[in-house]
């Protein structure tokens, strides 16, 4: 059967357009040779449109920052903010803010989680100045934990800590947020969410945060996810 449909390709190939030699691949029996070549297709077409994301201006939704790639104004405030609506939140602090989409999005999340577990989603930061994140640099936190001020995800009013910004072998001893965690892991990113740090300072150039998730929009987040890599694994590789 295999040879018999490679003959048949090749007959059909020399007569005729791509798109009437692909047409009529489908009607050969060979599945495995259909799906093969339409899985070429389809990456071809995903890997074009992820090309257009904008990862340079500092409004950006995948604007990308990390511990060598600051915002492009020190003094970046996102004209969009918002506070978070407590339906289905647990605020902490009382002011969590974010930008407009992001926070829609985390809301829609909050309460799907709340539907699936029954519990409020505790957010413990959100949207950090260049000041705040200066106050937290001063009260010592280390680099590989905390960002320098003017190259924290939390200045771009898109990111968001969960439950506990402590350690990852803390949320490792604790079923109850590994739990937590395994639904963000297999649901986020239908709501645009990105667990930015999951590899550890040398690929991601922070310790490994299972409480740090990142606006990114459905589309990236959803791709980053299916292919098991972080942003800045994405944004090296480009
Ligand atoms: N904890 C992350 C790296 C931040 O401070 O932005
Ligand atoms: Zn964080």
């Amino acid at each position: 059967m295999v040879l018999s449909s490679w003959y048949l390709i090749y007959l059909i190939h020399e007569e005729r357009s791509q798109t009437q030699y692909i047409l009529d691949i489908f009607t050969t029996h060979d599945f495995y040779i259909e799906k093969n070549i339409l899985q070429d297709l389809d990456t071809e077409v995903e890997e074009e449109k992820i090309q257009d994301f904008d990862f340079i201006f500092d409004d950006s939704y995948q604007k990308y920052v990390d511990p060598e790639v600051p915002f492009i104004e020190k003094s970046y405030i996102p004209s969009d903010l918002r506070r978070l609506s407590w339906d289905y939140i647990s605020d902490t602090r009382g002011d969590l803010r974010l930008r407009g989409t992001a926070a829609q999005a985390f809301e829609n999340l909050a309460q799907d989680f709340y539907r699936d577990m029954g519990e409020k989603v505790v957010v413990v930061s959100s949207y950090r100045s260049y000041e705040r994140q200066v106050q937290i640099k001063a009260w010592w936190c280390p680099d590989h934990l905390c960002a320098k001020a003017w190259y924290s995800e939390h200045q771009s009013g898109l990111a968001i800590d969960v439950w506990s910004a402590s350690t990852e072998a803390y949320w490792k001893s604790s079923p109850r947020l590994m739990r937590f965690y395994e639904w963000f892991y297999e649901n986020a990113h239908l709501y645009g969410y990105h667990n930015s740090y999951q590899n550890g300072v040398e690929i991601d150039g922070y310790a490994i945060e299972p409480w740090h998730w990142r606006y990114l929009g459905v589309e990236l987040a959803s791709y980053l996810r299916e292919q098991e890599i972080t942003f800045a694994e994405y944004y090296y590789s480009l």
